[in-house]
């Protein structure tokens, strides 16, 4: 499938169905987010599977967005091993880092029929408190991921884009 076929075809899960994603899938999954670019190629990027009743149980703690997927992972980096920019005092590749490899990730479970919603719609105080991550890894975003159920559909949201000529500004 083309790339941008994928693309058009993809959307946030918000109904997932209760079957688990097979081993295999969850590997290729997680070696898309592995192989992404970083800054100076650092990879500070951390995965935390939860697919353990305990794991999701905890997740549920800390948002309210999991829609009972039975797979989630948890997106963090690893502040000691970031990019940081000596021309901003500061700034770290971090957030960028990640946003990359969870995006991937994304693309990658949809190439595999497996649905995903991105979750940041959660306090990292919090998170970080209940999985008991340490003080150098920063919780970024949960990728949902599972097969859709019956129900499954885009939200409205999902067909509200703006148009090309409303977001981009030639110089
Ligand atoms: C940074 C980011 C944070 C998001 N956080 C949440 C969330 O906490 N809960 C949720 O249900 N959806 C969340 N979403 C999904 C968006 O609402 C969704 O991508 C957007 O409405 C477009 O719909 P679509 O993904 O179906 O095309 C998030 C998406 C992004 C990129």
């Amino acid at each position: 499938m083309d790339f941008l076929e994928l693309v058009n075809k993809r959307y946030s899960e918000r109904n997932f169905a209760g079957t688990t994603i097979e081993q295999e899938k969850l590997d290729k999954i997680l070696e898309a987010g592995r192989l992404v670019p970083t800054a100076c190629n650092y990879q500070p990027q951390k995965f935390y599977i939860l697919k353990s009743k305990k794991a999701l149980e905890l997740a549920a703690k800390v948002t309210p967005f999991t829609y009972n997927a039975p797979v989630l992972i948890l997106v963090c980096y690893d502040k000691n091993e970031v990019w940081k920019n000596k021309r901003e005092e500061g700034y770290n590749s971090g957030e960028q880092d990640i946003a990359i490899a969870a995006t991937t990730m994304m693309y990658e479970a949809e190439s595999l029929g497996i649905h995903s919603l991105w979750i940041r719609g959660f306090n990292s105080k919090i998170a970080s408190e209940v999985f008991e991550l340490s003080d150098n890894i920063v919780p970024g975003m949960f990728l949902a991921l599972g097969y859709p159920s019956e129900k499954s559909k885009p939200s409205d949201w999902h067909f509200q884009r703006k148009s090309i000529k409303e977001m981009t500004i030639e110089l």
